[in-house]
């Protein structure tokens, strides 16, 4: 997702409490994760409705973040946090561990020269593992078809465990308390059944 570089965004999400600039940043096993989070619509609202835990979401655009950063104001929240870089730098940036990992409509990169940039891809699979507890979860949501099984493929061939699999999420027993991301939203109404499915470790 990229939006026309807005130089006041960026001002104000530098000058925003909500943006971590501190690194490496403390998570603790009841720090949620959104790799990619755009606009936050996800996560921000996870984070009104259980304050009792701590939201971060990452994302590399600045003019992006600063939708999310807006949400967050909005909603007076004081359990949400953003990291504004790039995630294949997840590991200087980040130290501790979690229980859940959320990507979100990660970029399918469909072209087969560009498979090292999608995020499922093992090595970034690898930098995820890094920061999740045992028996932690990476939760991953996709309106496309061909990323999802190439995802699932690669993964096998690297002998990464799938917990849970559905082409169909909001039809199924994973979505009961789903939160829809803008992606997500704009996908269902146009009635494009979402892929949906957990890596556990
Ligand atoms: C297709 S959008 C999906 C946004 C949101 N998750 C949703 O479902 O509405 C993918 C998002 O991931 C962000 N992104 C892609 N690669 C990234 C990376 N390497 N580091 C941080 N953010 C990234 C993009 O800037 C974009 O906002």
């Amino acid at each position: 997702m990229r939006l026309r570089n807005d130089p006041k965004a960026k001002k104000e999400l530098f000058n925003s409490p909500y943006l971590i600039k501190n690194f490496p940043y403390k998570i603790s096993k009841n720090t949620i994760i959104e790799l990619g989070m755009g606009k936050g619509k996800m996560i921000t609202q996870f984070a009104l409705l259980n304050p009792n835990k701590k939201y971060l979401g990452i994302e590399k655009y600045a003019t992006v973040a600063h939708k999310a950063m807006k949400k967050a104001n909005k909603n007076k929240l004081n359990n949400f946090y953003i990291i504004c870089q790039d995630i294949k730098n997840i590991n200087n940036l980040i130290r501790g561990k979690t229980k859940i990992i959320w990507l979100t409509f990660p970029d399918p990169w469909p072209k087969k020269k560009h498979a090292k940039r999608r995020l499922t891809h093992i090595n970034f699979i690898n930098l995820y593992k890094n920061i999740l507890l045992k028996n932690g979860l990476i939760k991953i949501k996709t309106d496309n078809d061909k990323f999802f099984n190439w995802t699932l493929k690669h993964l096998k061939e690297n002998n990464i465990k799938i917990q849970n699999i559905t082409k169909n999420f909001h039809n199924s027993i994973y979505s009961k308390e789903n939160i829809m991301t803008d992606y997500e939203n704009k996908w269902f109404l146009k009635n494009k059944k979402i892929n949906y499915l957990e890596i556990k470790f």
